[in-house]
């Protein structure tokens, strides 16, 4: 008797550099704005040029996070045709610009296909001026996030050890993979109470995309829970510039440091 064959798991290809990074999830509240933030801000002090991008279209908090006021957003693109680089805004203490939201905008939340491949088209038009550009994207599969997510040359998957963040986070990678024709999906662990932790999480997430999806996303980086994240959002500051030395900023900054690595 001949025991079943399992086809092999693709081996991890060597990353390629992303210019264009989606940070998504399945599960919403795992980090993905603060991360978006941070990592903006991270990259920016090694002397990018960063362009933040709110695509939590309808539940838009970036300039929240901030304490950004814009004086244009992605709302007064879409209801006033205006040109997308008439909203951005150049947030000067973290040395990144960004387009901003609109929080609660039924016209947004419910871009038609397409409009918001257009939105895409001027986005990535105007990425080409930047080194990098960060979508921040809503939680869940839906429509408007695969389309944004689709566009990106690859997907920061963020998720936590909690299963139910782990399952949407698999969810997340299976629809976007089947549905969406998305293949880089790269891993980040947010909220780990080690970084030894992180990686046990990693591996329950990366044995289900080898097992069901044959893939292997890599790792991206372990970012560990930390009091500090919660004070510098309440501070409306990036805790990379409120806190430049605690655990959560050295973990950003190692991501940072290796996403930057593959500069050209
Ligand atoms: N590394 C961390 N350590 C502690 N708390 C965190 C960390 N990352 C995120 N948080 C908390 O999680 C909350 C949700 O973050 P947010 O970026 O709004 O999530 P999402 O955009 O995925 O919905 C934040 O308000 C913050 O308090
Ligand atoms: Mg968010």
């Amino acid at each position: 008797m001949t025991a079943a064959v399992l086809p092999k798991p693709q081996p991890a290809a060597v990353p390629k550099r992303l210019k264009v990074i989606a940070i998504a999830s399945g599960k919403g509240g795992v980090g993905k704005t603060w991360l978006a933030i941070a990592l903006a801000q991270a990259l920016a002090k090694f002397k990018e040029r960063v362009l933040l991008f709110d695509g939590d279209l309808g539940l838009a908090n970036v300039d929240i996070q901030l304490g950004l006021m814009p004086r244009s957003d992605l709302g007064a693109i879409v209801e006033q045709n205006r040109p997308i680089a008439s909203a951005v805004t150049a947030y000067a203490p973290g040395g990144f610009d960004v387009i901003a939201g609109r929080a609660g905008t039924v016209a947004l939340a419910a871009l038609a296909g397409d409009r918001l491949t257009r939105l895409a088209d001027d986005l990535l038009t105007l990425g080409e001026s930047y080194d990098r550009v960060i979508l921040d994207l809503g939680a869940g599969v839906e429509r408007t996030v695969r389309q944004l997510c689709r566009r990106a040359d690859g997907c920061i998957v963020v998720t936590t050890d909690e299963p139910t963040a782990l399952t949407d986070a698999y969810a997340f990678i299976k629809l976007g993979l089947t549905q969406a024709g998305i293949t880089d999906f790269r891993i980040v662990v947010n909220m780990a109470g080690s970084i030894g932790e992180g990686e046990r999480t990693y591996g329950t997430l990366l044995r289900a995309c080898q097992s069901f999806l044959k893939i292997e996303p890599p790792l991206a980086g372990i970012i560990r829970r930390d009091a500090r994240v919660k004070d510098s959002i309440r501070a409306q500051t990036p805790v990379g510039i409120r806190h430049p030395d605690c655990p959560a900023t050295t973990d950003v900054l190692a991501l940072a440091r290796k996403l930057n690595a593959l500069r050209p």
